[in-house]
């Protein structure tokens, strides 16, 4: 299986500094040595090339329409889309590490276009399902998944191909714990699978996964899997912007991994919201490396 790894050095779509370095800290890790002794067969493409010159005067913080660095979102994303509709081109499985959640606005971006019906797996603490109207904090790592659903600003929705990018009824949320009102909402009215803490606690995190790939493979042609670390408990994974505390274990995660894998349905993968200088000794990139090497089929025996 060749897979590419796809670097977005982004922090645009959050304030703090230093989830730009997560690609780079995630390589440090190992994650193209652990791999290919995995048996894949491995190309690191960097990291994506975007104009950073001059941010803060170039690229407008659109506050008034609480959308933060939003130029900077969409020229980054914009760029990340071409990158990684061309890994999906060449047959390979695309993996992109992050850099801030917003980036799945344009790794979905380019990878729908190679499939009618494209599954998203979420495995995160959050929703991501804001819009300028509904989110708390203005910052686009919020929004991704409601954008590529179709909802909020509509030079973001239609970034790279015009339109929608996925479906609600092909989404599934996994982990989450700390939604915003708008987004319980959007949950509701869209009718998204969705398993919080609360439901992994009661039917484990096999079973869940085990749901959440039955549901999708009936009715979806591929399906992405976009994990953000958050969906770990922030004493697993301290190197994040938004830690939540009540999250998954290591070991839930190796195992939903596992299920993954042995199902052989996930086609794509976004690894984000690493941040090494919130981390303690780079042992969030180290557990990013791990969960990819279950996802790619490590065992203990
Ligand atoms: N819901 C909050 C917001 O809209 C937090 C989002 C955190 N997202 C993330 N990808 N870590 O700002
Ligand atoms: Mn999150
Ligand atoms: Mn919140
Ligand atoms: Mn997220």
């Amino acid at each position: 299986r060749n897979v590419h790894i796809i670097g977005a050095a982004t922090s645009f779509g959050q304030p703090k500094l230093g989830v730009d370095l997560g690609p780079d800290a995630i390589r440090h890790a190992g994650i193209v040595k652990t791999l290919s002794e995995l048996g894949m067969s491995i190309t690191d493409r960097g990291n994506v090339s975007c104009e950073t010159d001059g941010i803060a005067s170039q690229y407008v913080n659109r506050k008034e329409s609480n959308l933060l660095n939003y130029n900077a979102v969409k020229s980054f994303n914009t760029s990340l889309a071409a990158e990684v509709d061309d890994a999906v081109a060449s047959g390979a499985f695309p993996l992109i590490l992050g850099g801030d959640h917003s980036l799945a606005i344009g790794s979905l971006a380019g990878i729908s276009k190679h499939y009618d019906n494209l599954g998203v797996i979420w495995y995160d603490a959050h929703g991501d399902l804001n819009d300028s109207r509904t989110s708390p904090t203005g910052n686009i790592h919020g929004m991704p998944l409601g954008i590529s659903c179709g909802f909020g600003d509509q030079d973001l929705v239609n970034l790279y191909n015009e339109g929608q990018k996925i479906k609600p009824e092909n989404v599934v949320l996994i982990g989450v714990r700390d939604l915003d009102e708008g987004e319980k909402k959007y949950i509701k009215e869209n009718g998204i699978l969705t398993f919080t803490m609360m439901d992994i606690r009661v039917k484990g995190i096999k079973a869940v996964v085990g749901e959440a790939i039955s549901h999708l493979s009936e009715r979806c042609d591929g399906i992405h899997l976009s994990l953000d670390v958050d969906g770990l408990d922030p004493l697993e994974t301290p190197g994040t912007g938004t830690p939540v505390p009540g999250g998954l274990s290591l070991s839930e995660t190796q195992l939903a991994m596992q299920v993954l894998n042995v199902s052989g349905q996930i086609t794509s993968m976004d690894l984000v919201e690493v941040n090494p200088l919130l981390d303690n000794k780079n042992m969030t990139a180290e557990k990013a490396v791990e969960i990819a090497a279950w996802l790619f089929g490590k065992k203990q025996l």
